[in-house]
């Protein structure tokens, strides 16, 4: 009589993920600025399967933002020119925190974005959300101009230096510091080695990139605030070379995670991340066509991973092979 052999069960791989000394369930996160302050995606997406949500940035002052039309779609991309429209730091604690802090005891980690125009408002803003045990960590916004002399703290490498190294002294030592890179340099690790040398625990990468669309009918860009921030499908492959060079450059040797983002829409893009170099995963453009994005990647990662005999998703990080 014929005997079946038992199908062997599908290896369970391991997707957490240490930030630093922060672990976190598993790499997926949303991306500043593309889901609200969370509750706005409460119904389209069970967030709490997330590693870690990360709020829209918050200044010291609350801020209207720009005049519309202030996000427009190009092929292959969004192009955003919000202006940091948000609450404001006194209210995001009051009213936005503790719908935060209810998720977190659900799961994910918290991770507060913070925006500013001088080194005091960064220092001012970040030391008083740090102070708040439900924040695990603050990612910085420096793709913003300095009001001193308008030069945008994440393209030159001293002032970022400066302003890293002044807001983590500040803040609370438990507290981990992000520090979001702009893609809009001439050479990145440059800034990212300014970052880690001013104290940055993580780096996140990348912002978006500066860039315009015309309505050639009126003869006039199609954003109010005439530039923006490309961001999606079309950004990925430069995301892509942006991470795997800094990873190489700087973070590897100084051992400083990198959470890669920058037009994730499935689970191959994201793989593409991890085998250039980043520990975690962050999805923004791609939660305006499905808030599950994140969600569902973190299936298609698993059998990935198993597929590729990895135990667990540490292992294949950084293991791009470049020939010599
Ligand atoms: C509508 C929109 C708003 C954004 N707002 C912020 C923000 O407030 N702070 C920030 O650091 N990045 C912001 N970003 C940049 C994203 O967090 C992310 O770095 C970038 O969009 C690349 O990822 P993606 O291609 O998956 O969107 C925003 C992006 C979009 C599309």
């Amino acid at each position: 009589m014929a005997t079946s052999t038992p199908t062997p069960p599908t290896p369970t791989v391991d997707l957490s993920v240490d930030l630093a000394g922060l672990r976190l369930a598993g790499p997926m996160m949303t991306a500043s600025g593309t889901c609200g302050y969370a509750w706005e995606y409460g119904d389209f997406v069970d967030l709490t399967k997330l590693g870690a949500f990360v709020t829209k940035s918050i200044t010291l002052h609350p801020r209207k933002g720009n005049e519309a039309y202030r996000i427009v779609e190009t092929r292959g991309g969004m192009l955003n020119a919000i202006g940091l429209a948000n609450v404001g730091l006194e209210v995001f604690l009051k009213e936005k925190l503790p719908q935060l802090a209810d998720m977190r005891s659900k799961g994910p980690r918290i991770i507060v974005n913070v925006a500013g125009h001088s080194v005091e408002d960064y220092v001012v803003t970040t030391q008083r959300i740090a102070d708040e045990k439900a924040i695990d960590a603050i990612e910085l916004n420096v793709s913003c101009p300095n009001v001193k002399d308008g030069l945008t703290f994440g393209t030159d490498p001293l002032l970022l230096r400066q302003l890293i190294k002044e807001v983590r002294a500040s803040m609370r030592r438990d507290c981990k510091l992000i520090v979001k890179l702009s893609p809009n340099v001439g050479d990145i690790t440059l800034t990212a080695r300014a970052a880690v040398e001013g104290g940055a625990d993580v780096l996140s990468m990348i912002n978006t990139y500066t860039a315009m669309a015309i309505d050639i009918h009126k003869r006039k860009p199609r954003l109010a605030n005439t530039t923006g921030g490309l961001s999606g499908p079309a950004v990925r492959p430069l995301a892509v070379y942006l991470v795997n060079r800094v990873y190489r450059a700087v973070a590897r040797d100084a051992n400083v995670p990198i959470i890669g983002m920058g037009g994730i829409q499935t689970w191959q893009d994201a793989a593409e991340f991890l085998l250039a170099g980043a520990s975690a995963l962050a999805v923004g453009t791609a939660l305006f066509v499905d808030p599950a994005t994140p969600i569902k990647i973190m299936d298609g990662l698993s059998s990935y991973l198993a597929q590729q005999k990895c135990a667990s998703l540490r292992e294949i990080v950084g293991t791009l092979k470049i020939d010599p």
